[in-house]
């Protein structure tokens, strides 16, 4: 199969469809909120889906071995982990697995709870240490530049953990080597334990340059057991409705937490799950790079229009979220967000206060290029009805 541009050209009328995406405003607003794209995944996730689906045999089915080694595979391949198999828990999403370290960090580190997190980012962090009630000690990320501030400014006082997301959710950054190593030593001097969400790390746009794991910067087997890892084939393949994810926890003490909830409180990953996993790691790379390529012409599209809009934009390196200051249209919108003027001209964006930051949106660029270009042309016009400087 040939996953040239003209393939994620085509538009998968998902206007006539279940999504979250395009079901939550009228129709002709453009959805670039949630992240989900809108391609068709590739051929060979859908072929073994079909295959499982004829079985007509939808029973109880059992964890898939060859699936969780199809993951190891791909990450020994591409990233350069060893991961034993006995790490890995199976998981129904991601979001999951933050709420079970939540969790976990109430119940066995009751007196220093607190758990670090970097905002603005994905907003289930936040949510997460809401309802599993840990208190969130938040950091506040530079938004251009290298994001962290010093690391001996923070207060480990009362914290047991870190939440962590490598790439970063909505930020585009790509986490270099020392900045992990950074963190992880961090973490380490004051006994923290590290969660880290990787499930951008197969969205990292310009190939060959790959996301570094955290495990990966583990020297020593102490520092190895304080990270647990959060990877899922969801974002990259595009298949998040398909609910398959896996913690990788290294330590036995802290897989207990994960384990114990699983096929209880936590569901068990649905066999069509294992099958999409495994089709995506096993024969999912032709389509993984055709999708990066096309995502690289809807990158440039897009900052080429924010250079024009004076409108700063993170700068992308990973992910298909794109993140855009717009603070400076504040003092002409009275009582809207940017993300609401946005949504009356047409084009619905992620307003970025639920990631903490007031002021700014995310835009979701993994759509038809033809679909990006009327979101650029609606919000181009918008701008243009402001008294805004040069437009
Ligand atoms: C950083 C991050 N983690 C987790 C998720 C959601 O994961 P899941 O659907 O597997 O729960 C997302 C979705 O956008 C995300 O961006």
């Amino acid at each position: 199969m040939d996953y040239a541009f003209d393939f994620f050209d085509q538009p998968l009328q998902r206007d006539q469809s279940d999504s979250i995406k395009w079901r939550q405003y009228p129709k002709d607003v453009v959805p670039l909120w949630i992240a989900d794209m809108d391609f068709r995944t590739c051929q060979e996730i859908t072929d073994a889906l079909v295959k499982r689906a004829q079985s007509g045999c939808y029973g109880y089915a059992a964890d898939s071995q060859t699936a969780i080694q199809a993951m190891i595979d791909y990450h020994r391949d591409h990233y350069g982990i060893e991961i034993d198999p006995e790490w890995v828990l199976p998981q129904p999403g991601v979001v999951t697995s933050l709420n079970l370290f939540c969790k976990m960090l109430r119940l066995t580190r009751p007196t220093r709870s607190d758990v670090f997190i970097g905002e603005p980012v994905y907003h289930h962090f936040m949510s997460a240490a809401e309802l599993q009630q840990v208190r969130e000690r938040r950091i506040d990320l530079k938004l251009h530049g290298k994001p962290l501030p010093p690391l001996s400014t923070l207060d480990p006082n009362g914290a047991g953990g870190w939440m962590f997301c490598n790439p970063a959710n909505p930020l585009g950054h790509l986490w270099q080597p020392e900045e992990l190593r950074d963190v992880l030593t961090f973490c380490d001097e004051h006994d923290l334990l590290l969660a880290s969400d990787e499930i951008h790390g197969g969205l990292v746009l310009d190939e060959p340059c790959t996301y570094t794991p955290m495990l990966a910067m583990a020297r020593s087997d102490a520092e190895r057991n304080r990270i647990l890892t959060f990877v899922a084939p969801s974002k990259t393949w595009n298949v998040p409705g398909l609910g398959c994810a896996f913690a990788i926890v290294p330590d036995p003490a802290l897989r207990h937490y994960f384990s114990r909830e699983y096929d209880q409180m936590v569901p068990c990953v649905n066999l069509f799950g294992w099958v999409g996993a495994e089709a995506a790691y096993r024969y999912g790379e032709p389509w993984r790079l055709g999708m990066l390529a096309y995502l690289r012409r809807n990158r440039s599209l897009l900052q080429d229009a924010a250079v024009q809009w004076q409108l700063p934009l993170c700068r992308l390196d990973a992910t298909y979220l794109a993140f855009m200051d717009c603070t400076t249209l504040l003092p002409h919108l009275k009582d809207e967000t940017p993300a609401q003027f946005f949504l009356r001209h047409g084009v619905a964006v992620h307003d970025g206060a639920i990631f903490g930051s007031p002021g700014w949106v995310r835009l979701n660029i993994a759509t038809q290029t033809a679909l990006l270009q009327t979101a650029i042309e609606r919000i181009g016009n918008a701008l243009a009805s402001l008294p805004y400087t040069t437009l």
